[in-house]
């Protein structure tokens, strides 16, 4: 077993290791190629430095690991556990975490890998998050005769569609300022939200809104189409602090669930943080409930 930097055209190989573990943990896959390769093409994101990959006796890639922007994450193909590719995966990025000066180690496992939450264990991190998706199945639309409603917001809110070269930095204000008090919030820059939220393969203007009073945004929600799936992902919901709990939130909840259902989706999901169980009563109260978790454990980078 050695690690070694992943090459530029070894994407879908790496993603053959992703993919089994995501079916071994979730039963499930929740991570496609073109995620995996919209990540190595971010700007800032340096193959060669951010990731590792773990080559076998005959070459086959059976591990890997990348630094993100708030967390590792590692991954051993089930076929090749417990022969100390995790520790190997686990030494390589607290040294590169080190190296970027991050102030904690942290990495994230799926909720149901018994093995990886043991060697973190015993590498002294300490469960800190989770974060749970949730799901929610959408009624297919009634008959096309019917008009579908436009959604409407509370009384002075009115809500429209995404216009992403319009609205992209005061959605970045706005995201800045509703999710500055939560407790796992690390700051981003305009280049990194945009790379993160707007830029992706899956962004889907025509299913995100935003919400509007006096002219000035509210509220916004963005979401990602997952066709193969059906699935209408909500990435980003984020209502103006001083306007939160007037309604602003369910309503762009609600209209994207219609919008999705329109589409032809059959499902809307989204992930919540431990963190955030006031969102999370919101969101089972309209029908969501949860699918799988995924815990992050940290713990302080020493000079080890
Ligand atoms: C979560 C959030 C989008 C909800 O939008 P909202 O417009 O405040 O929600 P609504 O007014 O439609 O619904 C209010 C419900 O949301 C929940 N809620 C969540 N955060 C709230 C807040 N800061 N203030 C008031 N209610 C909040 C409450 O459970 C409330 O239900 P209740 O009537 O039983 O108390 C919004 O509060 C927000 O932007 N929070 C910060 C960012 C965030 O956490 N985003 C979601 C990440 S998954």
């Amino acid at each position: 077993m050695r690690l070694r930097a992943p090459r530029d055209d070894e994407a879908e190989a790496v993603f053959e290791v992703i993919l089994a573990r995501d079916l071994a943990d979730l039963g499930f896959a929740d991570f496609t190629l073109e995620d995996l390769r919209d990540e190595w093409g971010r700007a800032g994101f340096e193959l060669q430095a951010d990731a590792v990959v773990c080559e076998d006796e005959g070459g086959s890639i059976v591990g890997y690991a990348v630094i993100r922007r708030t967390h590792a994450l590692a991954v051993v193909a089930p076929s090749h556990e417990g022969k100390g590719i995790g520790a190997l995966l686990l030494g390589w990025t607290q040294a590169r975490e080190r190296e970027l000066g991050r102030e904690r180690h942290r990495q994230g496992i799926a909720s149901t890998d018994a093995r990886a939450a043991r060697l973190l264990l015993e590498a002294g991190y300490r469960r800190e998050h989770s974060y749970t998706r949730l799901a929610r199945e959408l009624q297919a639309p009634a008959g096309a005769a019917e008009t579908p409603r436009p959604p409407t917001g509370p009384d002075g809110v009115a809500l429209r569609e995404l216009a992403p070269e319009l609205d992209a930095a005061a959605v970045y204000e706005l995201d800045k300022r509703s999710f500055a008090d939560a407790p796992d919030y690390e700051p981003m820059s305009f280049a990194a939200f945009n790379a993160e939220h707007i830029d992706v393969h899956d962004q889907a203007t025509e299913l995100s809104a935003v919400a509007e009073e006096d002219g000035r945004l509210v509220g916004f929600l963005l979401a990602r189409r997952w066709q193969a799936e059906r699935v209408g992902f909500v990435d980003v919901l984020a209502v103006r602090p001083d306007r939160q709990g007037a309604g602003i939130g369910t309503a762009l909840l609600l209209g994207a669930f219609t919008r999705f259902a329109e589409a032809g989706l059959r499902e809307a999901q989204l992930g919540v943080a431990s963190t955030n169980p006031d969102a999370t009563r919101l969101y089972e109260r309209l029908g969501m409930s949860p699918r799988f978790r995924i815990d992050t454990y940290a713990r302080a980078v020493t000079g080890e």
